[in-house]
Formats: C-alpha cells, sequence, structure tokens
C-alpha cells in the first residue's frame, strides 16, 4: 500500500464511554464483518475467538475505507497497562477521542490524551452517546476545549450503539490524519507494539513497520533482546487472520516466527534485518517490571499442582507478570507473585478463579522495599512483609512514591482531600475547570495499592477519577505489622505500614476481622502487633449455642440450608491452629474503613 492511502490511528476512551462498540462499529461499516457476526463485541471478548477463529488479543484491524487502508490500534484502558498503551500510540500518527456526551471528560482520558499529544497524534474528538436522554454534546464539546485545550469545533457528534456519525468518523480520519513516513529501501526497523500466545500460531507479534521491509523468509533481529528468528508468516486482522507477503513502512500487522514464550518478544523492542541490520533501535524501550506482590496459595493444599499448571499457563500470554514458588508455615505452598499493578493482580485472580475453578487465598499485596542493612550489610529488595530483616539490622527503608492526577466534581473534593492526606498524601497542585477540581498528589504507593481506587470512587458516587505514573523511591519510617489470631500470626495478613498510620491500620485490621472470622466454642482473641507491641486489639466472644438454635426446631428445610451453608463454608474456610478463618476475610480484611 502506498505510503499516502495509509492512516494508523488508536483510540482513546475512559472506560465505559464505548470504545469498543465503537470499534465494532468501524468493523462493521467497512465490511470486516457481517451483520450476524456482530451479536456480542468483536475486540472484547475473547470466548469469540475460539467459536470463529478470528483473534481477540491482536488489538489491532485493518479496515479498508474508499481506497484507504485504516489501521484501527485498540489499547488498554488501565493506568497498570501504560507502557503497553504507549507502544500502541507510538505505532500511529492520529487517535480517536471519544467522549461520553453524558459523562465528559475524565482523569483517564486526560492522561492518554496527553500522551497522545506527546506522540505529535492529530487528534480526532468524537462525542459518543449522543442517544442518551442526558446527553450534553455542546457542553462536552466546550469541556474538551476547555480541559484539554484542543479544537473540538469539528467533533464529531455519534452514537456507536446506533450507528450514528459512523461514516463522518471514517471520513475524519482519512481527511485529518497524517498518513505515516517512512522509506522502503532503508533498513528494517520495526516496533514490536504487542505480543502473545496463540494456541495454534504459537508466539504471534504485532509489528508497526518504520522504515524498511518485513518479509516472509527475513532472518530478523530483536535488538533489545539479541535474538534472532526466522520470520515464517506475515499478515494482518481484518479481523480474521490474511497472509500477506510483506509489510512496508507504514503498516501495521503480525508475524510469527516459531517463537515459544513471550517473555522473548518484549514490547517496545526493535525487529530489524539480520543481516543488514539498523544503525540504532528505536528508542523508548523500557522493560517494565512487576510492582505489586501478593502471595496466592490455593484453599485446598491438594491443588498446588493445578494452581502451578494454570499459573504456568497464564504466564503463556502475560510475559508481565512474574511468579516464584512460596512456602508459609500457615498456608503451605503457593506462589509468590509481581503485578503491574492491582487491576492486573484482580485479572490474574479472577481468571484463575473463573476458568481454572481454583480457590485461593491472596496474601496482602506489597510493593517492592528497599532495604539498607546495617554495618554495610548492602542493600535488599523485599517483596514479601514475612521477609522483613529484624528491625536492628535495618539502616533505611525507602519505598515507591507515585504522582497522581485525580479529577473530580468540586462537590466530592473535601472528601476526596481528605483521603488523600488520610494516605500521607503531599499536594502539589489544585486547580478549578468547569464545577471540577484536578488535584495533583505525590502518594507512597502501598497507601494506594488496597482499596484506594475503591474509595475514591465510593467517596465519589463514581465520579472521580485517577491516573498515576511513579517518580522513585523515598525513605520513611516503615514498621511490620503482624495480625495474630488465637496468639498465632497470620502471615498472610502480615504488612508493612507507616509508622504514623500503623495504629489506625491495626485498629482497622482487627475490628473488620472480628466481623468475618465466625465465632468458635472458644473466645479468640485478635491482635495487631508491632515488634512485641500489641498495637489493637478485639476478641471474639465465644458461641454459646449450635448454630442451628435459633431455627426454634421448626422449620426443617430452613435448618438444612443452613446447614448446607455451613458446609459450604467451610470448603473455603483455612484452618488456623483451632481458628477456621473464611476464604474472603483475607482480603475484606484489608480493605481500610
Ligand atoms: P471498556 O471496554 O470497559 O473500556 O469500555 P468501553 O469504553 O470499550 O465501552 P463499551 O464499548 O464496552 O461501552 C460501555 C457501555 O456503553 C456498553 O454498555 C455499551 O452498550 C454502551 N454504549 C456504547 N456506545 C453507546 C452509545 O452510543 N449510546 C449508548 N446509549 N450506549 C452506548
Amino acid at each position: 500500500t502506498p505510503l499516502s492511502q495509509i492512516r494508523n490511528f488508536s483510540i482513546i476512551a475512559h472506560i465505559d464511554h464505548g470504545k469498543s462498540t465503537l470499534a465494532d462499529r468501524l468493523i462493521q461499516r467497512t465490511g470486516g464483518l457481517a451483520e450476524r457476526e456482530m451479536s456480542a463485541q468483536v475486540l472484547d471478548n475473547m470466548d469469540i475467538e475460539k467459536e470463529r477463529g478470528i483473534t481477540i488479543k491482536a488489538q489491532t484491524v485493518r479496515l479498508q475505507w474508499k481506497g484507504h487502508v485504516l489501521n484501527l490500534m485498540d489499547t488498554p484502558g488501565h493506568v497498570d497497562f501504560a507502557y503497553e498503551v504507549s507502544r500502541s500510540l507510538a505505532a500511529c500518527e492520529g487517535a480517536l477521542l471519544v467522549v461520553d456526551a453524558a459523562q465528559g471528560v475524565e482523569a483517564q482520558t486526560l492522561a492518554n490524551v496527553y500522551q497522545s499529544i506527546e506522540h505529535d497524534h492529530e487528534i480526532l474528538p468524537v462525542i459518543n452517546k449522543i442517544d442518551l436522554p442526558a446527553a450534553e454534546p455542546e457542553k462536552v464539546r466546550t469541556e474538551i476545549e476547555d480541559v484539554i485545550g484542543i479544537d473540538a469545533s469539528h467533533a464529531v457528534l455519534a452514537s456507536a450503539k446506533s450507528g450514528i456519525g459512523i461514516d463522518e468518523i471514517l471520513d475524519a480520519i482519512v481527511e485529518r490524519i497524517p498518513a505515516p513516513t517512512g522509506d522502503a529501501d532503508a533498513p528494517l526497523k520495526a516496533m514490536l507494539v504487542d505480543s502473545w500466545y496463540d494456541p495454534y500460531l504459537g508466539v504471534v507479534i504485532l509489528v508497526r513497520v518504520m522504515e524498511g521491509t518485513l518479509k516472509k523468509g527475513q532472518q530478523i533481529k530483536f535488538m533489545q533482546a539479541g535474538t534472532t528468528h526466522l520470520i515464517d508468516r506475515v499478515g494482518c486482522f481484518r479481523p480474521k487472520i490474511e497472509q500477506l507477503t510483506d509489510l512496508g513502512p507504514g503498516e501495521i500487522g503480525f508475524i510469527t516466527a516459531q517463537i515459544k514464550d513471550v517473555a522473548q518478544a518484549r514490547v517496545g523492542d526493535t525487529l530489524t534485518d539480520a543481516k543488514r541490520p539498523a544503525a540504532e533501535p528505536l528508542e523508548g524501550f523500557k522493560e517494565v517490571q512487576p510492582v505489586v506482590f501478593c502471595g496466592l496459595f490455593p484453599v485446598d493444599a491438594n491443588d498446588f499442582e493445578k494452581l502451578r499448571e494454570s499459573i504456568s499457563k497464564l504466564r503463556l500470554n502475560d510475559a508481565s507478570f512474574s511468579f516464584e514458588m512460596e512456602t508459609s508455615a500457615a498456608l503451605g505452598f503457593g506462589f509468590r507473585c509481581g503485578f503491574l499493578g492491582l487491576l492486573h493482580l484482580e485479572i490474574i485472580q479472577e481468571r484463575l478463579t473463573r476458568e481454572y475453578d481454583l480457590d485461593l487465598i491472596t496474601t496482602a499485596p506489597s510493593v517492592v522495599y528497599k532495604i539498607e542493612l546495617t554495618h554495610g550489610g548492602g542493600q535488599i529488595d523485599l517483596h514479601n512483609p514475612a521477609d522483613m530483616p529484624d528491625p536492628n539490622r535495618i539502616e533505611t527503608i525507602a519505598e515507591p512514591w507515585i504522582e497522581a492526577t485525580i479529577y473530580v466534581p468540586d462537590e466530592y473534593l473535601g472528601s476526596i482531600l481528605k483521603l488523600c492526606q488520610d494516605r500521607r498524601g503531599i499536594q502539589k497542585n489544585l486547580t478549578y475547570v468547569g464545577g471540577r477540581a484536578q488535584a495533583t498528589y505525590e502518594l507512597p504507593l502501598n497507601e494506594v495499592v488496597f482499596d484506594f481506587y475503591d474509595r475514591l470512587k465510593s467517596l465519589s458516587k463514581g465520579y472521580a477519577s485517577f491516573d498515576y505514573h511513579q517518580i522513585g523511591y523515598r525513605e520513611g519510617d516503615l514498621v511490620k505489622m503482624g495480625i495474630l489470631v488465637n496468639e498465632e500470626p497470620v502471615d498472610a495478613l502480615s504488612m508493612i505500614v507507616h509508622r504514623a498510620t500503623a495504629e489506625v491500620r491495626g485498629r482497622g485490621m482487627v475490628e473488620r476481622l472480628k466481623e468475618l472470622i465466625p465465632r468458635h466454642l472458644f473466645k479468640i482473641p485478635i491482635q495487631a502487633a508491632i515488634g512485641g507491641k500489641v498495637i489493637a486489639r478485639e476478641t471474639i466472644s465465644a458461641m454459646r449455642k449450635d448454630v442451628t438454635a435459633k431455627c426454634y426446631g421448626g422449620d426443617a428445610t430452613r435448618k438444612r440450608k443452613l446447614l448446607d451453608k455451613q458446609k459450604k463454608g467451610k470448603a473455603k474456610m483455612r484452618e488456623y491452629g483451632s481458628v477456621s478463618i473464611p476464604q474472603e476475610a483475607f482480603i475484606a480484611a484489608l480493605r481500610m474503613g
């Protein structure tokens, strides 16, 4: 395809503003799929992939529109995957900015738009959901101009759901987004945008060719990884797979090269010709590192092997999470896993539970602390609170900090500022735009990983949005807080906390555990302690009667139900010495009040 007829674009949108629906519409309108194949969202759904042989993880689709080739690059919409987003954006010349006509601009959108602007993108605003009764397209148009500072006079008013404005969007892409540039005869430089494991094709690599040409049968070199591979397939997704002979400059497509492990195909790497390599790799390569760690243990110790297999399978498709075996006195065998963020953790945990049918205990998520040992003992990275060295061996502890941007309607600002304050936040900036405030805070990451996002959402009735990036390590007065149930330490619940907030956190934990742990036939003390010093304590009083006693012997069905429920509950309990702790308690206890 001649460069002048190529357009590469991504879609920027806040969650739920309609990105997937719009993408599906564009595919449908340009003939990628027939109406009957559009019953469910194409770019979003994993099961459809297998059923129809179309690929979904391929976050790019090649569209044909009025003699032009339009490559739609879908991007993950969450802060945890910011680096992937940045590479997808680097593969494009423009972006559709989808804003919900009833919700307006949100912080997540803002962060992505600024990133897009940094990549010199032409941004086409699309005001979506104009069919909604609460839609205020003109207000949103002004907001886009005021808040983001781009011209929105050409914004397309659309309804992805009802199919309004779709042709206008496609025309605008052709007219307004610049064609890519690049020299077909230069040494090959292609960017690795994404990779995933396909059971039939092996590792599939999504690339954007910058210079030169990528051909089937070519020997290529990954400039960052230093490995060479023979390309055995070249193609694109429409969204069905279509094989091609080559990909020229400006083009987006996929290759396979008999690669077994996604870890070898890292996002941001540069592919070049092994025989005629480029002098320099592309800029912007970064090795993504997990930032949040937790232990995953099977509730039933017999499931350990199954957990190992399931985790290994998931890892085949996701090189950004790490795992290694871990043993805990109380929980037995499990894995210490590292994730890009809490959402990433939840996705993996959810897939293990749902797709692999595993009951899991997740230990308190922790960030990585850097500990300087006394007497020149060197520095260690602490991933697990259980491995915290003795306090008198510690010279200093440093924790990772983030800069967060929060965007919230004025009426909720007070409670959000208080939340940031409670989490040791340092305010850097506060501005108001059209009834909304934008607050910038520096916060310790460990105060954010537990439930900050949930709290933010509930305090603002869902209106606040949040985005962050890491800004490095800072020393802090950090201590390990342990939890004792019936005098026994429960490793899974121990965490690193700041001394100033330890008591509040400890009290909150024991209070919630009191609610979460069922009564037993004996009294159970629950304590939070730092070193040997107890900082909070609650007691679960002993159960006085049989659990069915309150049924007054009358209703047999109810009685049976109750017993069934108890039996079922038992399967998901974990024994600690003589105390049973329900599975939910582990996560629930970590949520701060
Ligand atoms: P994530 O996949 O969660 O990032 O969301 P998304 O931005 O891809 O949004 P999605 O396309 O899944 O749409 C979110 C919801 O909005 C769905 O329930 C859609 O049916 C609905 N929706 C999308 N576009 C429109 C529209 O134009 N009008 C109306 N009324 N609803 C829409």
